[in-house]
């Protein structure tokens, strides 16, 4: 018996990182994955975002994993494009069980007047909203909703300093703290249906959100072209615990947690798996 047997999971941003972790480690414990992801560029972007083989990528590893699969191209940010899909895995699975809304950037180029905010905000705040939106009729007793916050987005001044001049490390953190209060809100509105929903807010995680040059230099404000190499050096003042950043399957241990009746009565929960990254600035140990 696997910990989530049976269950149909939703898991947005699922073709490269965390989401993919997700999507494998769900199906390795017996769940059926709806994996949606954009496949297509945001033009705010400094660093790419995932391709059609990327996704296919994921469905190749869950299904070597034994599980099912559905993968779709969709944007979060279109609300119609994500009730389509939601529509059709209820058709093909007849439920949605858990919603992992995933799916997010740290854009850092203002092509218009702080366009890279509103991106920020479109993707990472109301997208997360839009699939909790189209999925939430579908919910039964039971259903458990999980959102990826951000640890360093909760810590004042930080993700600010990515891009300086650009408005997208605003907006991101300005999203994943409205996050943070949203799940608080909604879950108390959810909780007499039995429907949970909690976020997890991670520290610098080995993906591509963080394995660019505009992090990169956040983290080496000294060097105008960080490499990898250098970055990494610098990426453990992040943590208390002396570590660059954690794996994508550490998210994903979490994410299996909350998604099945294990944690039956966790709920409106913001929970940090951050290395004691937040302790640094709540104790004001400098970084
Ligand atoms: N990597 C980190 O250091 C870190 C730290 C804290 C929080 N997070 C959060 O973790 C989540 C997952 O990011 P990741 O680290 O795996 O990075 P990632 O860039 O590898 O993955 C993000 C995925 O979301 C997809 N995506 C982006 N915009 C989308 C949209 N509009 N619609 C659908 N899919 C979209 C991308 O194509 C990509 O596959 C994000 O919400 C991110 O903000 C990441």
């Amino acid at each position: 018996m696997g910990r989530v047997d049976g269950k149909v999971v939703l898991i947005t941003g699922a073709a490269r990182g965390q989401g993919r972790s997700h999507a494998i480690r769900l199906a390795e414990e017996g769940a059926t994955i709806v994996a949606v992801d954009i496949c297509a560029p945001i033009e705010s972007m400094n660093y790419p975002l995932a391709s059609l083989e990327d996704l296919e990528q994921t469905v190749k590893e869950v299904e070597a994993a034994g599980g099912r699969i559905m993968a779709r191209q969709g944007d979060v940010r279109d609300r119609a494009q994500m009730k389509a899909i939601v529509e059709e895995a209820v058709a093909e699975y007849g439920r949605i069980d858990v919603v992992v809304a995933n799916a997010g950037i740290c854009p850092a180029r203002d092509i218009t007047m702080c366009s890279s905010f509103v991106d920020a905000v479109d993707v990472d705040l109301l997208g997360a909203m839009n699939t909790v939106a189209v999925t939430m009729p579908h919910l039964q007793s039971g259903a458990s909703i999980v959102i990826t916050g951000s640890t360093a987005g909760m810590i004042p001044g930080l993700t600010e300093g990515i891009a300086p001049g650009a408005s997208g490390g605003v907006g991101y953190a300005y999203a994943k703290q409205a996050v943070a209060r949203y799940v608080e809100v909604l879950a108390l509105q959810l909780a007499p249906h039995m429907v949970r929903l909690n976020a997890i807010h991670p520290t610098n995680c080995d993906t591509q959100l963080l394995h660019n040059e505009d992090v990169y230099r956040a983290f080496r404000p000294d060097l105008a072209h960080p490499t990898r190499e250098e970055a990494v050096a610098a990426f453990p003042a992040m943590q208390a615990m002396p570590i660059p950043y954690i794996d994508p399957v550490d998210i994903s241990h979490l994410v299996v947690y909350l998604a099945s009746d294990e944690s039956r009565y966790m709920t409106g929960m913001n929970l940090r798996v951050d290395a004691g990254a937040m302790l640094k600035t709540s104790f004001g140990v400098s970084r």
